[in-house]
């Protein structure tokens, strides 16, 4: 069985991926970080997080590099955004998470065009998402929890830049796939989310 959960950032949806994955006994992988590992070592070595050849050139990252906290942060995160516009470098990481889906028994994977491109053929397909007032507030809580100097409105205006960087980009954009269902999680908390989450991928498959 696979699971596509696609969305913006702060939606909910990386939460809701590890829950279905240990609800239905899944392996899980989180393909934004992926794009966080190239952004990161594009500017660990000075490059240009816009310039296709810098980012391309650090697709080729240790997997140890997933396992480094640093890649969690918002700055990474936009440079994350910036190296995928890039077709070239969606290239280079699509054999990767469509192996990751491939595997047996199935999987499931999280980010923008799970349902679009890596995995089409999808089993259950959700597009997570929120308002970007309660996706902002959930990062402004969690940024400040770790001691961080930040507002909720420099917060609102990265998440809309990003929001608007991944939607519109020409290869792979961010949007509700055909067949994918909805879970606005504006208004719920985790559990709420998950278990909607559960019953919408249970109503997919017949479960
Ligand atoms: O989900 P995230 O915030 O960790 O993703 C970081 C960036 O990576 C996101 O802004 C766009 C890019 N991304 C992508 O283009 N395709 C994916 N499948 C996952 C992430």
């Amino acid at each position: 069985m696979i699971i596509a959960v696609d969305g913006p950032t702060a939606s909910g949806k990386g939460t809701i991926a590890r829950a279905l994955a240990a609800h239905f006994g899944l392996p899980h992988l989180d393909t934004g970080l992926l794009y966080r590992a190239v952004g990161w070592q594009v500017a660990d070595r000075g490059g240009n997080p816009d310039s296709a050849d810098d980012a391309l050139a650090a697709t080729a990252f240790p997997d140890s590099l997933l396992d480094n906290p640093a890649l969690r942060s918002e700055a990474v995160g936009a440079l994350a955004s910036r190296v995928s516009v890039h077709p070239a470098v969606r290239d280079a990481l699509l054999a990767r998470q469509r192996a990751f889906a491939g595997q047996p028994g199935g999987a499931v994977l999280d980010g923008r065009d799970i349902a679009t491109v890596i995995a089409p053929q999808a089993d259950a397909k959700l597009f997570v998402t929120a308002s970007v007032a309660a996706r902002a507030l959930r990062r402004y809580v969690e940024m400040r929890g770790r001691g961080e100097d930040v507002s909720r409105e420099s917060i609102e205006a990265d998440l809309a830049a990003r929001d608007a960087r991944d939607s519109a980009r020409s290869v792979a954009p961010l949007r509700q796939a055909e067949g994918a269902a909805l879970l606005d999680t504006s208004a719920l908390p985790p559990a709420a989310a998950i278990a909607a989450a559960i019953a919408l991928v249970e109503k997919q498959t017949n479960r």
